[in-house]
């Protein structure tokens, strides 16, 4: 099958998508906005940290890409504009510029066709789960996947990363930053970096809001067969992959008040607002998810019987975050595909 037949396949791939949040333009806007906070929260100043090198690539595909923020910002780099290979008639691209891939299960959020058409960008619907078309295969330079953990069982994952190894040439990189949906308060109660991973049952049932919070974000994955300590296990699954890991972080992602103590930079920046009103729409959709299976309890265990319930506890949680703050954690890694 080729790129260009995939489109074909959209009934039959949109059915394998985990993720409960609409493709709307709410959504859309988040994923705009989510993506700058990231990069500031990486200390990324472009799309890449500085252990990927660009200098010589030629192949980029950007897996999952949502609304293509990465795809575009990436494409913006003056070292890869200057680059950008657009089709011509006869021949197809130029072999020496930069191509640029992007794929989702989702096309909803895909940009116009001029913008993808100006940047030479080659967009395509794609489950992340299913192997890509063979001539893809070995093909990329460097390969980028982000927030697909509230996307993605376990057996999803390992499919993803192996199909992500596939299409990269040996020696390629991946780019891949996900996140643990598992919230603290007080960094003395959170794991250490070096910890097996977190004591599920006192997250779930820490009291307040913040126990709240994670019957909903932890819980909803629990449910869902997600990982939920991926900042741990993330290096791991790449080396069974057959990645060799080159560069890895760990970073604290605060929300509301923590931002002051945690991370005065994301205040500064106009972040500290979108911190709160970005967690919380995500459990406004996981907590009703949850709801309509009857699978929504509060920290102390008791199921949520009424949307009125639900609704106070979502908002409990706001207001806990922007009076007291909360932080979860992501981590980063950069991954090469051994030489053959
Ligand atoms: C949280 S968004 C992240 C989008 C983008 N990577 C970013 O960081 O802005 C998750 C994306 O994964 C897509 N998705 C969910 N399941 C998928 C799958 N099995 N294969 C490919 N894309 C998937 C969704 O449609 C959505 O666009």
């Amino acid at each position: 099958m080729s790129v260009t037949s995939l489109t074909q396949d959209a009934t039959e791939e949109r059915r394998a998508s985990l993720y409960v949040i609409p493709a709307a333009d709410p959504e859309k806007e988040r994923l705009q906005t989510q993506y700058a906070f990231k990069k500031m929260l990486f200390g990324w100043n472009e799309p890449i940290p500085h252990s990927v090198d660009i200098t010589n690539l030629n192949n980029i595909l950007d897996v999952a890409a949502g609304t293509f923020a990465w795809t575009l910002d990436i494409a913006a780099m003056p070292k890869v504009r200057r680059r950008v290979a657009k089709p011509n008639d006869d021949s197809g691209y130029n072999v020496d510029g930069i191509h640029l891939f992007a794929c989702d299960i989702e096309t909803k959020f895909f940009p116009d066709k001029d913008v993808t058409g100006q940047l030479g960008i080659t967009a395509f619907q794609h489950d992340a789960t299913q192997r890509f078309p063979a001539d893809l295969h070995d093909k990329f330079d460097l390969v980028h996947v982000s927030f697909l953990f509230l996307c993605l069982t376990q057996e999803g994952w390992k499919s993803a990363l192996r199909n992500c190894y596939e299409v990269l040439k040996p020696g390629g990189t991946l780019l891949i930053d996900e996140a643990d949906p598992v919230m603290y308060s007080e960094m003395a109660s959170a794991p250490a970096e070096d910890a097996v991973g977190h004591d599920l049952d006192k997250c779930l049932s820490a009291p307040g809001w913040l126990g709240n919070a994670n019957r909903i974000y932890t819980a909803f994955a629990l449910e869902n067969g997600f990982f939920v300590d991926m900042t741990f296990r993330l290096s791991n699954l790449l080396r069974e992959a057959g990645f060799e890991v080159a560069d890895t972080k760990r970073v604290v992602a605060p929300s509301g008040r923590a931002c002051h103590t945690l991370r005065p930079d994301l205040t500064e920046h106009g972040f500290e607002e979108f911190s709160v009103e970005n967690i919380t729409s995500i459990f406004e959709h996981l907590a009703a998810a949850l709801f309509a299976k009857d699978k929504l309890c509060n920290n102390e265990g008791t199921a949520v019987t009424s949307l009125e319930e639900m609704k106070n506890m979502v908002a409990g949680v706001k207001e806990g975050l922007r009076q007291e703050g909360g932080f979860s954690f992501g981590r980063y890694c950069v991954a090469r595909k051994t030489q053959a």
